[in-house]
């Protein structure tokens, strides 16, 4: 018999012990067992910051779709704010250091060169739990744009799975600033924050599925920031069709292993997306959701029957660029294509086809992007939190119901991976509540911001007065070789 024959979960007949595989091994279920979020509490409002720049304020609400921008007080970095995410976590589920096997961190807004973000934390929460509690635990800072953080998932998951963690947990911490030049095309789409993510057996939010975490790399200039440099360097226009592109063809490489290993089948007529009952994708701006989600159900939908009915609402074909096989530069280039298939674009988004699936499977995970902005690494997991919270809150029964993921880091790589919603998922969904966790913000006028900008503030003169949070006391010593030291304190 093959070892693949009779188990549903992991293709292995649970009656019969084989080659040393046991049921447990079998039986067991990682994934995303509880999440905590960290939102520095200063922000920008749309309305200074269009006035400011001269932009109508419509276009940020629904061009952009960012409302209020999350910004760092001048004692929060991002080592601080995962810290003050993954401490939430631990009081949260009562864990002490000797639950955690494994602590990561990613982030595209490093502090060293050398020295890793996840040990500034270890440092930070031995503060609290006591020096040397996380001795016995291992991790490291993992970079990759904004899809870091998922190959940190990845990796985790797979530690569990392979029965290296000694029956402790880890915890994936998703951290960053995200900070564009003043004056840029960027700028309206930054944000700060940070996800921590427990990742355990039998976790009791989301399930991963198996062998189908599937990825796509390739070297691009989309959205890169060169050492020492604090704003990146973005090509627009480029990185949402490189985002698109590469977030399909890790979906296509998904799907087929979805089907081959039979996790989903599909009938002629059917599209796998039929069968992903919810959405969450990077969000470097919400629009930017909307437009995954669009570009995903034209590719998945335009060969089968139901795309008559859809051309007929849109009421023009779709169109094609004069290349199909052409670079991302030659289709950008094509301006009478690029125009057709913008309007193709927003007659599709305006589809009852379309828009049953945006509501159903996606329009609550837009919904913490648009008063907290960009998070790079942690905006996925923002808006995966955003989903569970305001589905809950509508009433949807999300037991068992799949979630694809669609996870894009410029430069570039993408991951698409899937997870099924579990029994318990109530116990901690019911409790979410965005607001409250983010706590009372204050609006910061856009002269101060500039200020915060352009670091003219020391960190010792913070806007806000923090407690039960640590914070940024100290950069550097008096003597050289403590240049760059960076010191943390837990305000009680
Ligand atoms: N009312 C309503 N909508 C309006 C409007 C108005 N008065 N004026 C303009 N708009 C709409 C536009 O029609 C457009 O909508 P569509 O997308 O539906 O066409 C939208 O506002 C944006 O306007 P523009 O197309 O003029 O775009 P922009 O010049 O403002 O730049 C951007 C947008 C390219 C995303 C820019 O903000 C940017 O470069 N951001 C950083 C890079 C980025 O986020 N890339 C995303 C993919 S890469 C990635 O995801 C990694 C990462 O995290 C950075």
């Amino acid at each position: 018999m093959m070892l693949s024959e009779h188990c549903p979960l992991f293709n292995l007949n649970p009656e019969i012990p084989l080659n040393g595989y046991t049921y447990s091994l079998c039986k067991m279920q990682v994934g995303i067992d509880d999440l905590a979020i960290y939102v520095p509490k200063l922000y920008v409002d749309y309305k200074d910051f269009a006035e400011a720049r001269g932009i109508a304020p419509q276009k940020l609400e629904h061009g952009i779709g960012i409302k209020k921008m999350a910004l760092a007080d001048t004692n929060q970095d991002p080592a601080c704010m995962a810290a003050n995410a993954c401490l939430k976590l631990m009081q949260r589920n009562h864990l002490h250091p000797k639950d955690i096997g494994r602590m990561y961190v990613a982030t595209e807004s490093a502090l060293d060169e050398s020295k890793a973000m996840n040990s500034f934390v270890i440092g930070m929460l031995e503060q609290v739990y006591g020096e040397g509690s996380f001795e016995h635990a291992g991790g490291i800072e993992c970079k990759f744009a904004c899809v870091s953080g998922s190959y940190a998932l990845y990796d985790n998951t797979n530690w569990i799975r392979a029965e290296e963690n000694n029956g402790k947990a880890a915890i994936v911490i998703v951290s960053d600033i995200a900070k564009y030049d003043i004056g840029s095309s960027g700028e309206y789409t930054q944000g700060a924050g940070a996800v921590a993510i427990l990742v355990k057996e039998n976790p009791r939010i989301l399930a991963f599925d198996k062998k189908v975490t599937s990825t796509i790399i390739k070297n691009e200039y989309d959205f890169y920031r060169p050492c020492g440099k604090e704003t990146p360097l973005v090509n627009g226009n480029y990185s949402n069709l490189l985002y698109l592109i590469q977030v399909r063809k890790a979906f296509d490489s998904y799907k087929e292993k979805a089907i081959r290993t039979g996790l989903i089948s599909i009938k002629d007529d059917e599209s796998i997306t039929d069968y992903i009952d919810l959405f969450s994708v990077h969000l470097p701006y919400r629009k930017m959701g909307e437009k995954a989600l669009a570009y995903l159900l034209r590719h998945e939908w335009r060969h089968l029957p139901r795309w008559s009915y859809v051309i007929k609402e849109v009421a023009m074909e779709e169109p094609l660029p004069k290349d199909p096989r052409g670079t991302i530069e030659s289709i950008l280039a094509d301006t009478e294509f690029m125009k057709a298939d913008e309007k193709f674009r927003r007659a599709f988004v305006q589809t009852s086809f379309y828009n049953e699936i945006f509501e159903k499977k996606m329009a609550s995970s837009l919904q913490a992007s648009t008063i907290i902005g960009n998070l790079y690494t942690a905006s996925m997991y923002m808006g995966f939190r955003s989903l569970l919270e305001f589905e809950y809150k509508k009433g949807t029964d999300l037991e068992a119901k799949r979630v694809g993921f669609g996870s894009y880091g410029s430069g570039s790589s993408a991951m698409v991976f899937s997870g099924v919603i579990q029994p318990q998922y109530k116990e901690i969904v019911k409790r979410m509540n965005l607001e409250v966790e983010i706590g009372p913000r204050k609006k910061v006028s856009m002269e101060e911001y500039g200020k915060l900008h352009e670091n003219g503030i020391s960190f010792n003169d913070s806007i806000l007065q923090t407690n039960k949070e640590f914070i940024l006391a100290k950069i550097g010593g008096t003597t050289a070789d403590k240049a760059g030291l960076r010191e943390y304190i837990y305000i009680n």
